[in-house]
């Protein structure tokens, strides 16, 4: 699957033993970690912290991107960007009535911004944003757990914005159980990018290396 990226959600890792996970996925060619960061209010639940974020920094030079499950994020840009060293930064329209200016903050400090929306926000609501996001993470689940299944009405939504990308050249990834037959299905509709959790990636028999090497050779 030539020009799409991978990028493995390492709330789903095992972290009684987070160095070699890291390592093992860096040498078994993902292109992005994802960081799932929540506040148990605009989702109920708390998945990846600050000391996560440093640890896994610590551990790669790849791209770390922050998927913020949080109110008011554009209070956390600094933390994310400039403290806790995040490539990219998503924030969600829902949870931010200043999305413009905390997007705005995010290129500010050089680094990528992207909106994440939930399934039922619609594209009518946010598409002015398409004017200033680098990348669109679709939630093909509710936000806030890992191991939901998939919400096939999403697709069609998919399909719509991916018509935008020919005016904006934004990147689309999607997130949330994203298994190997949808990589394939999203690949052909367009979709550049996909988040690996449980129904792709982790608590798998086979090893990181053998199911990358898979996965980037899916037609
Ligand atoms: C859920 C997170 C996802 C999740 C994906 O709110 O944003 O990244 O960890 O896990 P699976 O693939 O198991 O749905
Ligand atoms: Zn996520």
């Amino acid at each position: 699957m030539n020009n799409k990226f991978f990028c493995p959600s390492m709330m789903c890792a095992d972290f009684t033993k987070l160095t070699q996970e890291v390592e093992s996925l860096d040498a078994a060619g993902i292109d992005i970690f994802h960081m799932d960061v929540m506040d148990g209010s605009f989702v109920p639940n708390f998945a990846l912290g600050v000391e996560d974020f440093k640890a896994i920094r610590a551990l790669t030079d790849k791209p770390l991107d922050a998927h913020l499950m949080i109110q008011n994020p554009g209070n956390y840009i600094d933390l994310f960007a400039k403290d806790l060293g995040a490539d990219i930064i998503y924030v969600h329209p829902e949870a931010d009535p200043h999305i413009v200016s905390t997007l705005t903050k995010i290129k500010s400090h050089g680094k990528k911004c992207g909106i994440a929306i939930n399934p039922e926000t619609s594209i009518e609501s946010i598409k002015e944003l398409f004017n200033i996001i680098d990348n669109i993470l679709v939630m093909t689940v509710n936000p806030g757990f890992s191991g939901q299944p998939y919400l096939d009405f999403v697709t069609n939504k998919i399909k719509k914005i991916v018509n935008y990308q020919e005016t904006y050249h934004f990147k689309i990834v999607v997130d949330g159980a994203i298994s190997v037959d949808k990589i394939t299905e999203l690949g052909k509709i367009g979709v550049n990018g996909f988040v690996l959790g449980t129904s792709a990636l982790f608590n798998k028999d086979e090893s990181y290396q053998v199911i990358m090497k898979n996965l980037k050779n899916l037609n």
